[in-house]
């Protein structure tokens, strides 16, 4: 029988690895919290056309990479291949504008997306993020900035490359793509197949083609930054300040546009050079006109989401992962069946006390239990044979220590409790 594998793109956490991706939730949970973002958690799926008015019908992501299906109901549905557009629909959907304010969300969760596999590209791959719904004000994109660069440094993270550029509003732009559309043309025939096809539809994307023959024609063009509006000139320049202000170190990248139709004004990205081709840690921006899009009263927005796939990439490259202890408490080296039975009971209990107990379940030796004790960094290991049963007594050894005793069999939740105060061991 051939053997039956994950499909292609997609991939398995096995429980150590696990370890590190839980830390990373629980560092973005804990930063989304000291910012003030509440979670709010949507669909997996969504119906397609979502997607299709949100993030844009010449987006790469919506022509290529969705994958969509059709229900019992003739309905097209979409895997989620990212959170802005759903958080938009449940803030219109749930009336979140009529609670006053500003709303500020955030999501972790896997995402879809059909592209080519490659390392740090997959096809479900698992992404946070954040959306500050409600406010123009250029101090949200501060904030929200600020929130992506604070997160990698506290990782250890610390040479970041910050791209950072304004692509204008609705009003500037027009003026623009015109302009680039005009330039752009008569070298057409130097462009890539991809960029000769965006050429008319999404010229703006042709800025940021990494083929190097459209990178050299693109790298002459006006920039767009010199072309902005006075409200998109203004709120980018108070941008500006306010990350001097932080002590943020930036790049302007005028030819970052990012794959999204719905940005106005602020693009942000985060890249690491460990990458290779997929280098983009994080995505940010500024998306004022998308909640009108999706059918809502006009209100600005803004939001920053991240992979989590390639950040562990990046840490494991650089020796950053974070260190998981997850030790056993106590390691129960039981020898015979009676002694076996007999302590199934206590090793539930002390789990149920809340210690990390592991005990052997395949009636090996002494040594090989010991030596299982060893492989999984057990604290303490605690021996029962037949004489110590029939005696009530335990012998408990202190790993690191070498430091070994015997204790009645009945003393021994209090000896962890005891043990593990004075020690301060918090962690399990
Ligand atoms: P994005 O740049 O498409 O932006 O994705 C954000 C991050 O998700 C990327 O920087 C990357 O780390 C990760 N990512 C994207 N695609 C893949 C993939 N195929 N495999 C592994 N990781 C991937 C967004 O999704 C926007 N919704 C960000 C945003 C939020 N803008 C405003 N609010």
């Amino acid at each position: 029988m051939p053997k039956l594998l994950a499909p292609k793109g997609t991939y398995d956490i096995l429980p150590e690895r696990a370890k590190c991706f839980r830390k990373i939730e629980a560092l973005a949970r804990q930063i989304f919290a000291e910012y003030g973002y509440g979670e709010l958690s949507t669909p997996i799926f969504e119906y397609t056309e979502l997607f299709q008015r949100g993030i844009g019908e010449t987006t790469d992501i919506v022509e290529k990479e969705m994958f969509s299906f059709t229900d019992r109901g003739e309905r097209s549905l979409t895997l989620r291949p990212e959170g802005t557009a759903s958080i938009v629909r449940a803030y219109i959907e749930h009336n979140l504008a009529g609670s006053g304010g500003v709303g500020k969300y955030y999501y972790y969760g896997p995402m879809f997306r059909c592209e080519a596999p490659q390392a740090g590209r997959y096809r479900q791959f698992l992404q946070f993020g954040v959306e500050t719904l409600g406010s123009s004000d250029p101090r949200v994109d501060a904030e929200i900035i600020s929130l992506a660069v604070n997160f990698y440094r506290r990782l250890g993270i610390a040479d970041l490359d910050v791209n950072l550029n304004s692509i204008g509003c609705p009003e500037c732009r027009p003026a623009y793509r015109a302009k680039l559309i005009a330039t752009l043309q008569p070298a057409s025939e130097k462009l890539c197949r991809n960029c000769n096809s965006r050429l008319e539809r999404n010229p703006l994307r042709l800025l940021d083609c990494k083929n190097p023959h459209c990178q050299e024609v693109t790298k002459k063009i006006p920039l767009i930054t010199e072309t902005l509006c006075p409200d998109c000139r203004d709120h980018f320049e108070v941008l500006l300040t306010l990350l001097d202000g932080i002590g943020i170190t930036y790049r302007l990248n005028p030819h970052l546009v990012r794959g999204f139709d719905y940005y106005t004004k602020t693009v942000f990205e985060i890249l690491a050079g460990d990458l290779g081709a997929q280098n983009a840690l994080c995505g940010v921006g500024r998306y004022d006109g998308l909640v009108a899009e999706c059918g809502g009263k006009p209100t600005p927005g803004m939001g920053f989401a991240a992979g989590v796939e390639r950040l562990l990439m990046v840490l494991e490259a650089r020796n950053l992962l974070p260190q998981v202890k997850g030790s056993p408490h106590l390691y129960l080296a039981l020898l015979g069946e009676k002694a076996q039975q007999a302590i199934c009971p206590q090793v539930i209990r002390l789990r149920e006390a809340g210690f990390l107990v592991e005990t052997d379940l395949l009636g090996r030796s002494l040594k090989a239990q010991m030596k299982a004790a060893n492989k999984a960094n057990a604290i303490l290991t605690g021996v029962v044979g037949e004489d110590e049963l029939t005696a009530g007594k335990i012998i408990i050894r202190q790993m690191e220590a070498g430091q070994q005793e015997s204790i009645p069999l009945t003393d021994l939740e209090q000896y962890l409790k005891d043990f593990f105060r004075t020690t301060n061991i918090s962690e399990k």
